[in-house]
């Protein structure tokens, strides 16, 4: 391991990696405090979602996402980390700390830090080839190394039923669900914003709507957007975890990047349908019923990507706290 401290450009590539991480209409529901050279996460309440998000889940899935991000930005410097999650009982909103350790980077680590600038939520039409076996495998494994499972739901009746259930949930939102998501998607100020989903990360809509590609738009029309035709069965994988708390939607965050960027470095891109778990009555109907794993944390939508543009960041300045020993 590394023992000297950390340089200005060794951190500042670290919190890069770390604000890579998806964030639900990319609000982007973290801020950081170094504490030496480990790396505390937040979560931001300003920017979590009153309505859509109540109790903060998904937020904890960004800040867990981003948790993992950061892992792979010290692994790049070949620092080996470990993370403590929800640190300070006094502090819930302080959800994981990046611990450096004198363990070696994990080189599967270092190999995936270069695939995360081109990690991308793609709500584009997929190429006709599937994901390869093989890949799903190293999904499924990814997700298993972080205590978690991707279920990849491919035989009937589970197959129709994920996707009634998907179209249900888009039928019975709620008007002020989509109000406040209207803030975040194609927000008329998008020229000067730096988070939120801009119309050109949105997609063409689909011609032949199956449900699985997700319109974050619903009702607004967005300049210059086309139909095409999508594929016709995307792969469809759900992310289950054993608990349903913040350490377990933190859980689910670190798995679900480490998903998405193993899937990048293969070509495998992903957009979420996650309509149904956003409905209390709908949720416990898409976890599967088993034993360990039975709470659903996320619904991707797998294939094989084009490229597609990326959405903005907000600078390290605005998302770092002045260290507490400063
Ligand atoms: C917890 C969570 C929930 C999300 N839910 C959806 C969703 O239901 N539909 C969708 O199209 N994108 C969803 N996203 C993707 C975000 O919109 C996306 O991460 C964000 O706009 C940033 O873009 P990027 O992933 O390309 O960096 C979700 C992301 C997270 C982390």
């Amino acid at each position: 391991m590394n023992s000297a401290p950390l340089t200005p450009k060794q951190r500042e590539r670290i919190l890069r990696a770390a604000t890579s991480a998806p964030s639900k209409h990319n609000t982007q529901p973290w801020w950081f405090r170094w504490d030496g050279d480990d790396l505390e996460v937040h979560v931001d309440t300003n920017r979590t979602l009153e309505l859509g998000d109540p109790a903060c889940r998904e937020a904890h899935i960004a800040c867990g996402a981003a948790v993992f991000a950061a892992r792979l930005g010290y692994a790049s410097l070949g620092i080996g980390t470990e993370t403590e999650l929800l640190p300070d009982k006094e502090q819930p909103l302080f959800v994981a700390r990046v611990r450096v350790t004198d363990a070696a980077a994990d080189p599967r680590f270092e190999t995936l830090y270069w695939s995360l600038p081109s990690r991308r939520t793609n709500r584009a039409p997929f190429k006709p080839t599937p994901v390869p076996t093989l890949v799903l495998e190293y999904l499924r494994d990814a997700a298993r190394d972080e205590g978690t499972w991707l279920r990849i739901v491919e035989r009937e009746p589970a197959y129709e039923h994920l996707l009634t259930l998907i179209r249900e949930a888009t039928g019975l939102e709620e008007e002020h669900l989509r109000t406040e998501r209207a803030r975040w998607i194609d927000p008329p100020d998008a020229v000067h914003r730096l988070d939120g989903v801009p119309g050109r990360s949105l997609g063409p809509l689909p011609e032949n709507p199956t449900g699985a590609v997700r319109d974050l738009a619903v009702g607004h029309d967005v300049d210059g957007r086309g139909s095409i035709e999508f594929e016709q069965r995307p792969t469809i994988g759900v992310l289950e975890t054993r608990d349903d708390d913040a350490a377990a939607w933190m859980t689910a965050g670190q798995a679900l990047m480490r998903v998405l960027v193993t899937g990048t470095r293969y070509g495998v891109a992903a957009s979420f349908a996650n309509q149904p778990l956003e409905n209390p009555d709908l949720r416990d109907e898409v976890a599967s019923d088993a034993k360990h794993y039975g709470t659903a944390q996320m619904v991707l939508r797998l294939g094989m990507g084009v490229e597609v543009p990326p959405t903005p960041r907000r600078p390290l300045t605005e998302v770092l706290r002045l260290s507490q020993r400063a």
